[in-house]
């Protein structure tokens, strides 16, 4: 009787021990297999979101962090600088460090390499040539963005290949951008009339991801 009783309680731990087992490999299993589905089905337009916000961090961490704690720029001595190096454009001959600009393009050229998606910066006030809004989704988009302030999103074919792409404000976001913009050399050739002030739109950053 006594070993009977032992073996039913003994039975009836073993069996909630499976059973608890069996729950947790349920809902693991399920676990798992619902964010397989989630990631397949998370949208271009959150996905664009998480690419841009991880850039843009990155790039005002540079520039706050970095580029506003060096002594010099572009040739100009800064109060605040507590690190004895300059930034500037010729970075590579002048033995300085980039740009915010440079850095992201640097950023960027290394993540494009892998060939999953691309992004960049565009402006109409553009310093670089290459960095003009180019063709209508550009342009029509980031006359938009400067004008409300806000992402631009659709989808775009470029050389037969379709997109999701999206345009982001690139705002002044330290003193520095506007003063190195407006006194800009080719800036002031090109733009005499554009005066930046903190928090505008400078330009945009796009990124597209192909959606095949
Ligand atoms: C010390 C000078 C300097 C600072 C600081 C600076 N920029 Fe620039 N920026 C440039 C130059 C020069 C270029 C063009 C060089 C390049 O990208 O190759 C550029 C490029 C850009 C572009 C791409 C369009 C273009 O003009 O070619 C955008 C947009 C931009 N900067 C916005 C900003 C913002 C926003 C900040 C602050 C977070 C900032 N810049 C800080 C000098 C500067």
């Amino acid at each position: 009787m006594n070993f009977f009783k032992r073996f039913q309680g003994r039975t009836l731990v073993l069996f909630t021990l499976a059973v608890t087992i069996c729950f947790t490999a349920i809902a693991c299993g399920g676990g798992g297999g619902s964010q397989t589905q989630a990631s397949i089905g998370i949208p271009p337009e959150l996905v664009v979101d998480y690419i841009h916000s991880v850039a843009e961090a990155d790039r005002t961490a540079y520039t706050k962090h970095v580029v506003n704690r060096l002594k010099t720029l572009e040739g100009k001595p800064k109060e605040a600088g507590v690190v004895p190096a300059e930034a500037t454009e010729a970075w590579q001959q002048a033995n300085g460090v980039p740009l915010p600009a440079q850095m992201f393009r640097l950023g960027a050229e290394l993540a494009s390499e892998k060939g999953t998606f691309t992004y960049g910066l565009i402006s109409p006030w553009n310093i670089n040539d290459s960095q003009a809004p180019k063709g209508e989704f550009e342009s029509a988009g980031m006359q938009q963005v400067v004008d409300t302030g806000e992402p631009y999103k659709a989808e775009r074919e470029i050389a037969g290949q379709k997109y999701y792409s999206a345009i982001y404000p690139d705002k002044a976001i330290a003193e520095a951008c506007v003063t190195c913009h407006n006194e800009h050399p080719i800036h002031k050739e090109r733009y005499p009339d554009k005066v930046f002030k903190l928090n505008d739109v400078m330009g945009g950053v796009v990124i597209n991801l192909p959606l095949t």
